[in-house]
């Protein structure tokens, strides 16, 4: 809901308030963001006492003010969240309130559906500079959207050099911050710094939204934790170089900015053209449990969409680290029989089916079916994999070329470059995706070979980083030239899911979650890890967003071994899928994947569309676990597991989360009570063994 108050806009969403006030001189200063208020009776603005404070026109220094989006120069000297080569004073100029959400030019967003806008318009007359802030907030929804429009008025260009999408302008500086930070392998570790005075830059420049800084950051008071105090979420939509900075300031106060990063962006804007940002999506939570729930019910309405966005999704089977590039049509085959089988339901042809790519050397550009390897071609091989009962789904990583191959020997110049030989990672270029030719191209491919055979399901991978960047702002030009390739291919394949990768979850975030409702969330798929990686990437993104697969013990990439029981239990936490060559298995492990399919189809609609809490925290101790909780209550999931094994070691007491008190469960033959479950908690026993876990479900009578 939004409402005006004489200078006041009050806008709520599910839980929270965010107040905005414009001054007597014209400024639009933030006043409050955080657990639900009413507007009446509001009291008044305070200001402090200052020495050797800037004086401007208006006798005003913007510095001392919490403005709701900061400009450099005049008398703001605080980190800005407009960076330009003329520097506004904004002032406020007019609003409007709209039904619904007008999208952002050519960048991904929230859903317009059950919105509710609120657009300011600022301007700085003397420069011709005009800024749009729009507000959306959804009844029913934690969280609100903010992005930015900057127009240039005047007849001189205006360059930008930062534009933020949002600013937000705390009143202390009590707080401390926490990203999600990693590596490949290593993906959305909680990473934590306690605020004091000075800038803090949280942040990638490499491309892609990174496996090291995830492009989603919490704000939280001090001490805060799962269940108690303030925490605000700010999560970008948006898959290129993005930052978040923070700056504690001289008088106490922390303001903070994301959107694009600053590093490598300039935008050059003629008289009328206006640079859009790309959304962010803020949300508040009493403790760190209730900010996730309002990120995953957000990500789950309004962020995913399509059909697939609310359906259970199907158990895959993929063959890469079955096989690798080395497979034939019959080793395909007899892997997929087999799942049929075993209760899979999609078989996945990962990388190697096209052009000469027996090896990551070659070949990418070129999506034209190998034949020697698959003498059906893929839609010979996706019918006969249909006759099975299980979909099919295929693996592109359409944004590359490698240099040995058609596509380059053809467009060499279709490669992102700079001056010199551009750098090779895992030996594969980029496409320059910033031209129209290239873009037509990318879409034409894959679209043409989803066209050509039943396929159901699509992998949309991207293995390694921009580098040699031909200009100022290339990672965002890409960005934009990506989304609309993105949007093409979904939008004319309405019915394929797409789960989008990066080197594992390289690219893990909210814009591309706008196309594709689920993400490979890491290569590192041994549970022990995966239980690190699923638990950091859960504060903010939906277990119905994240890939997971049982693959071999020992683990490919860590050399750990793991019952397939362990092994099942992580990865259905999340979507569920194999990767392993399941024809070696033994009668044990195939009986155990025919219960674990089961078990899934049952839990499945559960963990996607539960709600989630996160019950013991890996990172602070030897065990971590979380739980699924049905909306109504009626049913949850609950996982934990150990890392390491020690001996003569207590019972854990467990005390669940999100039940209904005055319920009474069932858990296997027992029956417990609500409230006892959530206040005295069950006492788990590991089973022998390092990374040993123990499952629980739950259901009302
Ligand atoms: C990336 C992905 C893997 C696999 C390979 C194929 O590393 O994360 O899952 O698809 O590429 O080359």
């Amino acid at each position: 809901m939004i409402v005006k108050r004489k200078n006041m806009f009050f806008l709520s969403g599910k839980g929270f308030s965010y107040v905005i006030r414009i001054s007597g001189e014209g400024y639009i200063l933030h006043d409050y963001f955080g657990a639900q208020i009413s507007p009446e009776p509001y009291c008044e603005e305070g200001r402090g006492w200052y020495c050797f404070q800037a004086a401007g026109e208006d006798g005003v220094c913007v510095d001392e003010l919490r403005t709701e989006y900061p400009c450099y120069g005049h008398t703001d000297l605080g980190t800005p969240a407009l960076m330009a080569d003329r520097q506004p004073v904004l002032k406020y100029r007019s609003y409007e309130i709209i039904s619904g959400k007008p999208a952002p030019k050519g960048l991904p967003s929230a859903v317009a559906d059950g919105a509710e806008t609120l657009v300011i318009t600022a301007e700085d007359e003397l420069l011709g500079v005009e800024v749009r802030l729009y507000y959306s907030v959804y009844t029913g929804e934690g969280a609100l959207c903010r992005r930015t429009e900057i127009t240039n008025l005047a007849d001189a260009p205006l360059t930008l050099g930062a534009a933020y999408s949002a600013s937000l302008a705390f009143s202390g500086s009590d707080y401390e911050e926490m990203h999600f930070a990693g590596s490949w392998g290593r993906e959305r570790r909680p990473a934590f710094n306690t605020l004091t005075q000075g800038v803090y830059h949280i942040g990638n420049a490499r491309g892609g939204s990174g496996h090291q800084i995830n492009p989603f950051v919490i704000i939280k008071e001090r001490g805060a934790d799962e269940e108690h105090g303030d925490c605000y979420g700010f999560m970008l939509v948006y898959s290129g170089d993005h930052a978040t900075e923070i700056e504690v300031d001289q008088r106490g106060r922390t303001r903070v900015h994301q959107g694009i990063n600053p590093f490598g962006f300039r935008k050059t804007l003629v008289k009328g053209e206006t640079f859009t940002s790309p959304e962010c999506v803020l949300a508040y939570g009493c403790g760190l449990g209730s900010l996730s729930r309002a990120y995953h019910d957000f990500i789950r309405d309004k962020i995913c969409r399509g059909e697939w966005s609310r359906r259970e999704r199907p158990i895959l089977i993929n063959n890469w680290e079955a096989t690798y590039m080395d497979f034939d049509e019959e080793k395909l085959m007899s892997i997929a029989s087999l799942a049929a089988e075993l209760g899979i339901e999609l078989f996945v042809l990962d990388d190697g089916w096209f052009g000469k790519r027996d090896n990551d050397r070659r070949s990418l550009g070129d999506w034209v079916v190998n034949k020697s390897k698959i003498p059906s071609g893929i839609g010979g091989l996706a019918e006969k994999v249909n006759a099975l009962g299980l979909k099919f789904g295929l693996w592109f990583e359409p944004e590359m070329v490698s240099p040995d191959s058609d596509l380059y020997r053809a467009h060499p110049d279709w490669a992102v470059r700079a001056q010199r030989s551009p750098a090779l990672i895992r030996s594969q270029l980029v496409l320059d995706l910033t031209r129209p030719e290239v873009r037509k191209y990318v879409i034409n491919a894959v679209c043409s070979m989803l066209d050509s055979a039943n396929i159901e399901y699509v992998k949309w991978d991207m293995n390694r980083y921009i580098t040699d960047m031909p200009r100022e702002g290339f990672n965002y030009e890409y960005t934009l030239g990506l989304y609309e390739v993105m949007e093409a291919v979904t939008s004319s394949h309405p019915n394929v899911l797409f789960e989008g990768c990066s080197g594992g979850g390289g690219r893990f975030d909210a814009g591309i979650l706008c196309y594709m409702p689920q993400i490979w969330t890491s290569d590192d798929t041994d549970p022990l890890e995966r239980l690190y990686i699923q638990y950091g990437t859960s504060f903010g993104y939906p277990p119905l967003a994240m890939g997971s697969h049982v693959t071999e013990s020992p683990n490919q990439h860590t050399g750990r071994r793991n019952s397939m029981d362990t092994r099942g239990a992580v990865s259905m936490s999340c979507n569920f899928g194999y990767e392993l060559d399941i024809t070696k298995l033994g009668m044990e492990d195939r009986e155990e994947i025919k219960r674990q399919t089961a078990l899934c189809r049952e839990l499945r609609g559960l963990v996607a569309f539960g709600d989630f809490y996160r019950l013991l925290d890996p990172f602070s101790g030897n065990t971590g676990g979380w739980m699924s909780v049905e909306k109504d209550k009626s049913r949850a999931f609950v996982f934990v597991m150990r890392a390491l094994f020690r001996p003569n070691s207590a019972p854990l007491r467990l005390r669940l989360k999100g039940l209904d008190p005055e319920a009474r469960y069932r858990a296997g033959e027992a029956e417990y009570r609500g409230d006892m479950l959530m206040n005295r908690g069950i006492d788990i026993v590991f089973p022998f063994g390092d990374g040993a876990s123990v499952r629980i479900m739950l259901k009302r009578i």
